[in-house]
């Protein structure tokens, strides 16, 4: 986010309500595209909720399932069934309960030889399913992205201080330091490819969440505020998260 953008924001309820308000706007972002899509998703707590919406009517029988590629926007560098694993979590809060084919779950590798090569390897099937191996500002890689913001500020597993955050060239890069939990090795999508989306939104839902959204909203220079859109950047917000000085 940055001064010439303004700062779009919607503030729902509750968790709940947040959940509901996202899987209408992915919904409605996904059908008004139509053809083959790519979503990015995030990580951590806050979606899962949102992911669940989605398997309950209407979502379940009106999305198109068999339409959308799924890409995550980083990934902890654990096995694939560990419970830290996002793409495990998406798996048991969505892919796992609708009509997902497996060749359209794009989870990002964690048992390379090396974190590096997991990187390596995840940038190669971005750029596999792009066509390309630069990126054209007027197609973007993905339809839609979904963030997350921590609570120091950091998205994906870009965090404040991080090399990564200078990253122009790499789509995809190995984090040997997560500074939030889970303390393991990362990999992370660059701001380039996280900011290459034709929309986006920030869910972000919580009362630890108000210290770095206020800091977001006075244009603190935190890696969240570094993701850019082709299109709309919105924040889906609950009340818990939205700092009073905002309201
Ligand atoms: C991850 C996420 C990360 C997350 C934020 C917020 O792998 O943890 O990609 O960037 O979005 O840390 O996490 P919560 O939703 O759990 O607060």
């Amino acid at each position: 986010m940055t001064a010439e953008r303004p700062f779009e924001c919607v503030v729902l309820d509750d968790a709940e309500a947040l959940a509901e308000h996202a899987a209408r706007w992915l919904f409605g972002e996904v059908e008004a595209r139509g053809g083959r899509l790519a979503v990015c998703l995030t990580g951590g707590s806050t979606p899962e909720r949102l992911y669940a919406r989605l398997t309950r009517p209407p979502y379940s029988r009106s999305f198109p399932w068999p339409c959308v590629h799924w890409f995550f926007s980083d990934e902890r560098c654990v096995a694939p069934d560990d419970e830290r694993n996002n793409a495990r979590m998406t798996r048991r809060a969505l892919f796992d309960h609708v009509d997902v084919a497996a060749e359209n779950i794009h989870a990002i590798p964690t048992q390379g030889p090396s974190p590096a090569a997991d990187a390596a390897a995840y940038e190669a099937e971005l750029k596999g399913y792009y066509g390309a191996a630069r990126l054209d500002p007027d197609r973007p890689l993905f339809d839609v992205a979904v963030h997350g913001l921590g609570k120091d500020g950091h998205t994906a597993s870009i965090f404040p201080g991080s090399p990564a955050l200078d990253e122009s060239e790499r789509w995809v890069v190995p984090v040997a330091q997560a500074r939030q939990e889970p303390y393991v090795p990362r990999i992370t999508l660059t701001l380039p490819v996280l900011g290459s989306s034709r929309t986006a939104a920030f869910l972000v839902s919580g009362a630890d969440k108000r210290e770095p959204l206020a800091r977001l909203i006075a244009g603190a220079a935190l890696p969240a505020a570094r993701v850019g859109s082709a299109g709309r950047l919105s924040f889906i917000v609950d009340a818990a998260a939205m700092p009073e000085t905002a309201s």
